[in-house]
């Protein structure tokens, strides 16, 4: 089935290159959403560097293809005489931007290892950077579809016991196609469990302090016509309690051997009341956001901490059509902004990747990449 995420009705991606200049690299500009669509257009690795480090693109695998069209421009800037070393120094800045996604590093390493080694022919290796910047999009998009047909069978599963009556999702941040180049991964089961005829709702955590949900997962939603209503973060427990829930799935930043799952700062919470209240928490994710060099999630995974004005301000619409920020607290307070949190793998039900379903644990996942034992 053929199936892609459209925009007033128009298929877009979150990143491509530019039709009438291939050198040019066009994303979505995710800061403005959702009160307007624009599309940017990036020239410059420095460009890519602020597009992912401010958020213009966002999301674990939406950042990666970024960083490796990034690496693209950067092959393009690079010099004949000393071009290695200026790919090598446009990778450490491109990793340096965000910390806790490990779909970053692997695509900016993806592109290491096809353009450094023994020296040819430079323009050939543009070329190369651009065709494999353009695998390394449209692998994160069939990923994210395959994904999206695996979930697809655990909401069907749970439409079944409830004799056709709406299944009822919880997600938190934003884990749809804006996260990615296409699809997304949490919702890509939703979306295809809709395509199909299965009645689908979601609850929507508007997921402070950037709200992501509030702004990307609800305008996501409502383009695909998908039934959903924001709640606030905290409003998750309680409808748990009532049996307002039968599933959480979330998306993931990087999820260790062992299946301990970085997401979105509050997700954690989420799976503890999930576990309390006997709701089955799912983690969808492509195979690039496994970081198998890591066991132990809560010790291990780089946790990024980012401004607190983030905490301390929120911006949105006025009545007067007018995007405005406007600080919530005393003028002197201060504030911490960490971005994630891990969610150890014992309160997960099971990964959803583009291979399969499997157990949050390091047997479950070697049962789908047997081939990553030894990179323990
Ligand atoms: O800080 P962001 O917006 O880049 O957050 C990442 C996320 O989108 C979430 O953590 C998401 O649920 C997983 S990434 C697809």
């Amino acid at each position: 089935m053929s199936r892609f995420m459209n925009v007033n009705g128009k298929h877009y991606r979150t990143i491509w290159l530019k039709e009438e200049d291939k050198r040019v690299v066009q994303i979505i500009n995710q800061l403005v959403l959702p009160h307007k669509f624009e599309i940017l257009d990036l020239h410059r690795v420095e460009d890519v560097r602020r597009a992912i480090k401010d958020m213009y693109v966002r999301g674990a695998g939406l950042i990666g293809a970024a960083a490796a069209y990034g690496m693209y421009l950067a092959a393009l800037e690079a010099s004949d005489s000393a071009f290695e070393r200026d790919l090598l120094a446009s990778a450490q800045i491109l990793k340096a931007t965000r910390p806790t996604a490990s779909n970053l590093a692997w695509a900016v390493d993806a592109m290491l290892a096809k353009l450094t080694g023994p020296s040819g022919d430079m323009e050939q290796k543009r070329v190369e950077a651009r065709s494999l910047a353009g695998e390394i999009a449209d692998q994160d998009a069939e990923y994210c579809r395959n994904i999206g047909l695996h979930g697809a069978e655990i909401i069907a599963g749970i439409a079944e016991k409830k004799k056709g009556e709406t299944v009822n999702i919880l997600t938190h941040c934003n884990a749809g196609w804006l996260a990615f180049v296409d699809y997304g991964s949490a919702l890509s089961p939703v979306y295809t469990a809709f395509d199909r005829g299965i009645k689908v709702h979601v609850w929507v955590d508007e997921t402070r302090p950037r709200n992501q949900g509030a702004s990307l997962t609800a305008w996501e939603l409502a383009q695909h016509g998908v039934s959903h209503d924001l709640i606030p973060d905290n409003a998750g427990g309680h409808l748990m309690q009532h049996g307002m829930v039968d599933m959480v799935i979330t998306g993931a930043d990087r999820v260790t051997r062992c299946g301990d799952a970085a997401n979105k700062i509050g997700t954690y919470l989420k799976a503890v009341a999930a576990k309390e209240n006997g709701v089955p928490f799912y983690v969808a994710l492509p195979s690039s956001t496994f970081d198998f060099t890591m066991r132990d999630g809560l010790r291990e995974i780089p946790i990024e901490e980012r401004d607190a004005a983030e905490v301390r301000y929120v911006s949105g619409k006025t009545s007067g059509g007018i995007i405005e920020t406007v600080q919530i607290c005393p003028d002197a307070t201060p504030a911490r902004n960490w971005g994630f949190d891990v969610t150890p793998g014992r309160y997960i039900r099971a990964l959803i990747s583009e291979r399969g379903v499997c157990e949050a644990s390091e047997r479950g996942i070697l049962s789908l990449y047997p081939e990553r034992a030894a990179n323990g």
